[in-house]
């Protein structure tokens, strides 16, 4: 999905990546995506909280060098004043515990060091975006369901008061949009709406299941107007402030 995003690769190929950490590497795509398109790092290393995850990852990255760690507890379990690169891709949403993973971060990361920020965001959205956002705060809903943490897209404007929360200054930033967009009642809005019927009646036997159904066919009613698009995201590179 990444590769949808023309700006994105520019920003990526530009980096020194140094040794470098993903943080919240989810199944490697992200992190693929980078390595694929960027040889400069010196060591690489994937953090994720699930197990499941990592497994995932260490499939997709087979053809890299790539140190894995499952940290499931705060502190990190990694030396200080490692990395000069750290990347979160659509992960600040997942984060239960924000301050303390920033703080961790920035004790990991090298003095002269950047964080890289990705994340998707809610507000400006055309109507093919706001299919995939309101699909994506359903399963949101239902990883919740699941003792999941996992909110609702952000608006850039609460992404960036985070990154400045977190003590870091925004040194570059910039709004990626998504190039593909899938047309109403086209091949790919109907494989969307047979996702969310999965995912919904997976969820038949919970009690609040009526309320769900009611949002997964207004969703599908969307799709089939407006067609799916991935929403845009904002791109941001951070130093320690
Ligand atoms: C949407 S995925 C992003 C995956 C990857 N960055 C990508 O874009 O391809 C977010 C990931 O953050 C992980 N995560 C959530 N909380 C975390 C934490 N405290 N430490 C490390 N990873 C965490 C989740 O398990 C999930 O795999």
């Amino acid at each position: 999905m990444y590769t949808e995003y023309h700006a994105l690769s520019k920003r990526i190929q530009a980096l020194e990546l140094g040794d470098y950490l993903e943080f919240g590497c989810g199944d490697g795509g992200f992190l693929k995506y980078v390595l694929d398109q960027n040889i400069s790092f010196k060591s690489v290393t994937a953090v994720d909280i699930n197990p499941e995850a990592v497994k995932s990852a260490r499939t997709t990255l087979e053809a890299f060098n790539v140190h894995f760690e499952v940290e499931e507890n705060l502190p990190l379990d990694i030396e200080s004043n490692q990395f000069d690169t750290i990347t979160l891709s659509n992960t600040l949403h997942h984060l239960r515990d924000k301050p303390g993973v920033f703080t961790e971060l920035k004790r990991v990361l090298k003095k002269d060091g950047q964080i890289i920020i990705t994340e998707m965001f809610s507000n400006d959205l055309s109507e093919a975006e706001q299919s995939y956002f309101r699909y994506h705060t359903l399963r949101a809903e239902i990883d919740r369901l699941h003792g999941v943490f996992h909110e609702m897209t952000y608006t850039s404007f609460e992404i960036q008061e985070m990154v400045s929360d977190a003590g870091l200054g925004i040194s570059s930033k910039e709004i990626l949009l998504n190039s593909q967009e899938a047309a109403p009642d086209k091949i790919d809005t109907a494989k969307m709406e047979a996702k969310v019927d999965a995912m919904t009646q997976a969820e038949s036997e919970r009690p609040g299941f009526l309320a769900l159904d009611q949002t997964a066919r207004d969703i599908k009613a969307h799709l089939r107007k407006y067609g799916i698009k991935r929403p845009r995201q904002l791109y941001m590179e951070t130093t320690i402030q």
